[in-house]
């Protein structure tokens, strides 16, 4: 096996939806989607970066539409944008009708994840080749999602040390917009 790292930018996953999955009304449960994610980002990451990786954050987790007991779901992961000790992991969860054989894309979701040391320290990951159009447009996107992420964390923030002035100033709008 190859031991370039760019030979490792994607990886895919399909896993066959079974009964114990099911929540109450007999749909996949979305826990077990996400934990799924979760796997195929490490998985993904890991391999990549040939170093032991944690979850930060996850951004575009939406369930849309249910996905069925029975259907052969494929997680299609690639790695984005690599910082210095980060990584985005794009992941599009594809849902197939077996019999029919027809499949449906479900959702695209991002994964950041941290490469760590012994000690759990961020460490270094190599940085990632951009050769493709596809690559280089997977890298200008998830280079935009990391500067919202940072403007929705600092907002995030600013909510939750000031609640009861940012009600006050949203309550003289909202009285304004009475008059
Ligand atoms: C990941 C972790 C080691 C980062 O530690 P830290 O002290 O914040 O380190 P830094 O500030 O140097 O950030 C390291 C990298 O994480 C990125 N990062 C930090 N917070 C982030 C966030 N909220 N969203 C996206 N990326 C983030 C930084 O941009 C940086 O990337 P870069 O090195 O490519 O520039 C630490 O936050 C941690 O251990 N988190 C827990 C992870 C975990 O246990 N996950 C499973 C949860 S059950």
């Amino acid at each position: 096996m190859s031991s370039n790292p760019e030979s490792f930018k994607s990886l895919a996953m399909t896993v066959l939806m079974t009964p114990e999955m099911a929540n109450f009304s007999g749909h996949v449960h979305g826990g077990a989607i996400l934990r799924l994610l979760d796997q195929v980002a490490y998985s993904c990451a890991a391999r990549y970066s040939g170093s032991y990786v944690v979850t930060v954050s996850v951004d575009q987790v939406m369930f849309r539409q249910p996905v069925h007991v029975g259907e052969l779901v494929t997680f299609l992961s690639s790695i984005n944008y690599t910082g210095k000790s980060s990584m985005e992991v794009g992941i599009r969860v594809e849902a197939e009708q077996i019999r029919e054989r027809t499949r449906r894309h479900v959702m695209t979701c991002y994964f950041t994840m941290v490469g760590v040391d012994e000690s759990g320290k961020p460490k270094a990951v190599p940085a990632l080749g951009i050769e493709t159009q596809a690559e280089r447009r997977r890298w200008a996107a998830a280079q935009l999602r990391r500067g919202f992420r940072k403007e929705v964390e600092k907002h995030s923030l600013e909510i939750r040390q000031n609640p009861e002035e940012l009600y006050a100033e949203m309550k003289e709008t909202i009285d304004h917009s009475k008059d």
